[in-house]
């Protein structure tokens, strides 16, 4: 079978995914640092852990205002759309790919093209990360950055308090997407083989 190479990943793309990889991977770290360190035996210096945090989480928002503008200056854009109807379907049929048919060596229900450089939940789950769980991490970030700017009680319950739950189911969410977007990616004839495209930009076809 041909083996040809899609350019699937810009300059500007993999620059910002490699930023903001080593930044929520800090900023897991230091999170759960925070939340569950035993103050005298800490994994991490509780003061270290709010410098790291604080910078890690201002890079990844400007990151992430980088990623908004360039997927909407460029095509990229597209791939993280997607429609409703038909969907139940399409997950299916990426699903018992993933259960059954990968196991069995058959081919892939939606094969990689510059068009549809996603399958279904790939595009689903990285619209939801990027488009709803980033979104809803920084700003509940800025609100414990900036305390003042939260209002005082929502139906009696501390703003404050209910920002950090928000900022941690959302950190905890985005921990989840990350192990499984490990996991996803390593799937196919060589498990390195798109860790290597989205350092090199290159996607080699099966
Ligand atoms: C060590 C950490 C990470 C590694 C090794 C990694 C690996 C990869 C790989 C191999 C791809 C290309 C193949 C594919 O689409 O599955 C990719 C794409 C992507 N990753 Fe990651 N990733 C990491 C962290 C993250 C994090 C923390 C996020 C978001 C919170 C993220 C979001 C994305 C997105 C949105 C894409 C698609 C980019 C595009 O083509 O538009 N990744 N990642």
């Amino acid at each position: 079978m041909e083996n040809h190479k899609l350019y699937l990943y810009p300059v500007w793309l993999r620059v910002w995914h490699g930023i903001n990889a080593i930044c929520i991977i800090i900023l897991m770290f230091t999170g759960l640092s925070m939340q569950y360190g035993n103050i005298d035996y800490p994994l991490i210096p509780f003061k270290t852990s709010v410098s790291l945090h604080n910078f890690c989480g201002v890079v990844a928002s400007v990151g992430f205002i980088v990623f908004i503008v360039g997927n909407f200056l460029s095509d990229n854009g597209i791939h993280y759309r997607f429609k409703i109807r038909g969907l139940y379907k399409r997950f299916y049929k990426q699903i018992m790919y993933y259960a059954s048919g990968y196991f069995k060596g058959e081919p892939k229900p939606y094969p990689i093209s510059e068009e549809f450089k996603f399958n279904p939940l790939q595009r689903v789950s990285y619209a939801i990360a990027m488009y709803v769980l980033m979104p809803l991490v920084i700003f509940s970030g800025i609100g414990l950055l900036y305390p003042e700017l939260i209002v005082e009680k929502i139906f009696n319950i501390g703003g404050v308090q209910l920002t950090a739950l928000l900022h941690s189911i959302m950190g905890f969410f985005i921990a989840f997407f990350l192990l499984i977007h490990l996991y996803v990616a390593s799937i196919g004839k060589n498990p390195l083989r798109n860790y290597k495209s989205i350092i090199s930009g290159y996607h080699e076809s099966d």
